[in-house]
């Protein structure tokens, strides 16, 4: 049986800051950004919108074409969860109307937790061919102002429907992964925006990237050679680059500077212009590749690398469905990009200091155009509507 991506819909904020706009401000040359790390915009959110309301943007799309009554379970993924006890997921099961006949619960660890749900979403598919699972990765990547992870910020989320005889990806059996406790990135619970020791989470990337890549070539037996398009995670878009030419020189790969392109630069459009959004990133890479790659996909075999700071990692591979350009929703995709509003890095920071959700009662200003929003906190209640 066939298990894997049915359909995939992502969504960001209404809102961007040009990395030419930070880059003035903070009087550094703007090719450190858009050479040095390649990246060129950054999705911010306004403080009425949230991962439950990007989320809702996202998986709204999918359930517009499903009966969303079949719906057996929402997994989500975050690490910018809202509330320490009730799961985001809770949240978006009553926003959207979800049968009450359904399992909800978060998962967490740093990026990674997107791949997680999405294995295991896969998982109980194969154990029961009834199911359907709404996969959800959201998140909202803020460091401090003046930190050298700033420029990284980002937000986005992706939904995804995972069934059987899925349209667009059938995951393959078999994957590679990789643990090991360290303290490259982290967010104490008192904090609202993540720590980093960033050269270090660059290496600690790389080096997970090797361990897990060897993993899944001895399961699967599948080497570079066996693989078309590679999606790593993008917490920048240099770092996949990066990772690509790590694991060209870990395989002994000879590849050209065509083929190279070819083989990632499709799946790294929207990151370049989104941000980081932490879980969501690898899946906004996917919906790239499906969007932009130049050539027919079907029958292509794709390589997923998550890496999760902390840190979890892992590599696994699908294969594109004959079905798969009827599905995609690469209009709303681009639509959603198109009518973002360009702030001023003074219009950011006001985003950025937002208002204080740590109050009993609070009304937000209304700033998200989206269907979908954080409209107050009253008694410590986040009180959100759709529209
Ligand atoms: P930095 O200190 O701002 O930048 O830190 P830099 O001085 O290292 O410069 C970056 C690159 O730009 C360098 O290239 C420079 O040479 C180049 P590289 O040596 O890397 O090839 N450069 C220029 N290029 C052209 N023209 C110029 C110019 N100036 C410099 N004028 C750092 C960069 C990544 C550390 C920072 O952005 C950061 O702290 N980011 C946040 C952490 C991060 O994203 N880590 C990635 C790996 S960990 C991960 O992916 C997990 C994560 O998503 C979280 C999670 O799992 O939950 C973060």
């Amino acid at each position: 049986m066939k298990v894997g991506i049915d359909l995939i819909h992502f969504a960001t904020s209404d809102y961007f800051l040009g990395l030419d706009t930070f880059a003035s401000q903070k009087n550094i040359d703007v090719e450190k950004f858009t050479i040095g790390i390649g990246q060129e915009k950054m999705s911010i959110a306004p403080p009425d919108e949230d991962v439950v309301t990007l989320a809702a943007k996202a998986a709204k799309a999918i359930l517009d074409q499903v009966d969303p009554q079949k719906i057996t379970a929402v997994l989500f993924a975050t690490e910018s969860g809202v509330d320490q006890s009730k799961s985001a997921g809770a949240f978006l099961h009553g926003l959207l109307n979800l049968p009450k006949r359904c399992r909800v619960i978060e998962l967490k660890h740093a990026c990674y937790a997107g791949a997680a749900a999405l294995q295991m979403a896969t998982a109980l598919v194969k154990s029961n061919v009834k199911e359907k699972i709404l996969v959800i990765a959201a998140d909202i990547a803020k460091y401090d102002v003046d930190s050298s992870g700033e420029a990284t910020q980002g937000c986005g989320a992706v939904a995804m429907l995972v069934k059987d005889s899925p349209r667009i990806l059938a995951l393959e059996s078999g994957s590679g992964y990789y643990t090991d406790d360290v303290m490259d990135f982290w967010r104490p619970n008192h904090r609202e925006t993540a720590l980093v020791d960033g050269k270090y989470s660059t290496m600690v990337y790389l080096n997970s990237l090797k361990h897990a890549w060897t993993h899944f070539n001895e399961e699967t037996g599948r080497t570079f050679q066996d693989i078309d398009y590679f999606c790593y995670h993008i917490p920048f878009t240099k770092m996949a680059e990066k990772a690509h030419k790590t694991l060209i020189k870990k395989t002994k790969s000879e590849v050209s500077d065509a083929q190279f392109e070819e083989q990632l630069s499709y799946g790294q459009s929207y990151n370049r212009i989104v941000g980081n959004s932490y879980s969501a990133s690898l899946f906004i890479g996917f919906c790239s590749l499906l969007d932009f790659a130049k050539q027919n996909l079907v029958n292509k075999r794709v390589s997923f690398f998550s890496y999760g700071s902390g840190c979890v990692a892992e590599f696994f591979s699908g294969v594109i469905q004959p079905e798969y350009q009827s599905v995609l929703m690469t209009a709303s995709h681009q639509q959603q990009i198109l009518q973002r509003q360009a702030l001023s890095y003074a219009e950011y920071l006001n985003f950025y200091h937002g208002s204080d959700l740590s109050q009993e009662n609070c009304i937000l200003p209304e700033h998200n155009r989206g269907s979908f929003r954080l409209a107050a906190i009253e008694e410590h209640k986040r009180i959100y509507i759709a529209r």
